[in-house]
């Protein structure tokens, strides 16, 4: 008959003393320790390498006025709302790239009809010249685009964001006071009905969008979020508004601007104009409302697309085919027929509480 052995009495023998016991226990823990950490190491050399940072220029220099000052717009139109209306209730400012000519030509055919609409663009890497040439062609034909003189990158977000408000000051000067500026995305479906409405009520409020609360930042180099220490210290925004739509008051701009320019920039623009500047500098109240979503809705149901004010990641096609019932539907609202109204009043609010 085979006695059977506890696992604990090999790894412990229980004829020595009670020192031995904890010696030799004590060196199974750091055999264990060890094992994992290698294990830990070797994982890590399976991994692809973390993807290139391109946050050297932050290096180099973080003073924002240092990179206006060098930047020049290259293109723009003759002439804007801002020179043409008596009126300008919002100006929207959508991000794009030199190659996202299908994402422009869908908000064209779409909602961009409906609201006055600017693209705001720098220049590509190798292929400067092709894309140039393409961007100045349609800059003419659609007069629509501003195009600065700076490296269109996802880490110059903040240039970007910054060189839209730099322009909406000194293009929509006599605007400002009655005015807000929309910053939003070319992958954006905005119902310019809603848009409106949210407006109206938030008259008179800094900055409006959807607001994130508690947000711990990425300090994982292969998150495309990443925030490395070295550019901001703090691991915790407590509040910033979503940067896929959010708008600024019109007599805000230039304060907003003028203090960045005491504050060394990040590559997140969202947490950057709204959190650091806005709210933790100036003071500024950053008012949440819901219809801004950073989403899209789960199901393309007419009423859902009709609740929200603005929904993210859409591709050209997606932002076609949600067209028309939109279309339709802001053509009845026009005209006092009011459809969805239950559902937004009571149905919607409860999907979405917050
Ligand atoms: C960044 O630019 C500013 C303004 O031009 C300048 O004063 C500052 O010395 C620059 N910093 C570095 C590190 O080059
Ligand atoms: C701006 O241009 C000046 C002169 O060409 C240069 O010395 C400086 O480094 C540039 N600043 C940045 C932030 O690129
Ligand atoms: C951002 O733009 C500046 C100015 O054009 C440029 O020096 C820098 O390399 C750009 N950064 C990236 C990641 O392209």
């Amino acid at each position: 008959m085979k006695r059977k052995v506890s696992y604990l009495k090999l790894i412990v023998p229980r004829r020595r003393g009670l020192p031995v016991r904890l010696a030799l226990l004590l060196i199974w823990l750091s055999c264990a320790t060890a094992a994992w950490w290698l294990a830990g190491r070797c994982g890590r050399a399976l991994l692809p390498p973390p993807p290139p940072q391109t946050l050297d220029h932050f290096r180099r220099n973080r003073s924002l006025k240092s990179y206006l000052d060098n930047i020049t717009v290259l293109i723009e139109p003759s002439s804007t709302v801002c020179s043409l209306s008596r009126k300008v209730e919002v100006l929207v400012l959508v991000t794009s790239s030199p190659q996202r000519f299908l994402q422009r030509q869908a908000i064209r055919a779409t909602w961009g009809k409906h609201v006055p609409t600017y693209f705001v663009l720098g220049l590509d890497g190798p292929s400067v010249e092709d894309l140039m040439v393409d961007n100045f062609v349609e800059a003419k034909a659609y007069s629509d685009m501003i195009v600065f003189q700076f490296q269109d990158h996802y880490q110059n977000l903040t240039l970007k964001s910054a060189l839209m408000m730099q322009w909406t000051t000194a293009r929509c000067t006599e605007h400002l006071e009655g005015m807000m500026l929309f910053k939003t995305d070319d992958d954006v479906l905005v119902n310019p009905w809603i848009l409106r409405q949210v407006l109206e009520e938030n008259s008179g409020k800094d900055l409006v969008g959807y607001k994130k609360l508690n947000n711990y930042l990425h300090r994982d180099e292969y998150n495309k979020w990443h925030l490395p220490r070295w550019l901001y210290r703090q691991d915790f925004v407590p509040e910033y508004l979503s940067g896929t739509g959010y708008l600024i008051k019109g007599s805000k701009l230039s304060k907003i601007l003028n203090t960045a320019f005491e504050i060394p920039i990040i590559n997140l623009e969202d947490v950057y104009f709204t959190y650091v500047v806005s709210k933790a500098r100036l003071g500024y109240t950053l008012t949440h409302d819901r219809r801004l979503s950073p989403y899209k809705p789960w199901l393309p149901l007419e009423c859902m697309y009709w609740g929200l004010a603005s929904m993210h990641s859409l591709s050209p096609n997606e932002m076609l085919n949600a067209w028309p019932s939109i279309r339709v539907l802001g053509e009845k609202y026009e005209r006092g027929d009011a459809k969805c109204r239950y559902f937004v009043d009571n149905i919607w609010s409860e999907l979405y509480l917050y």
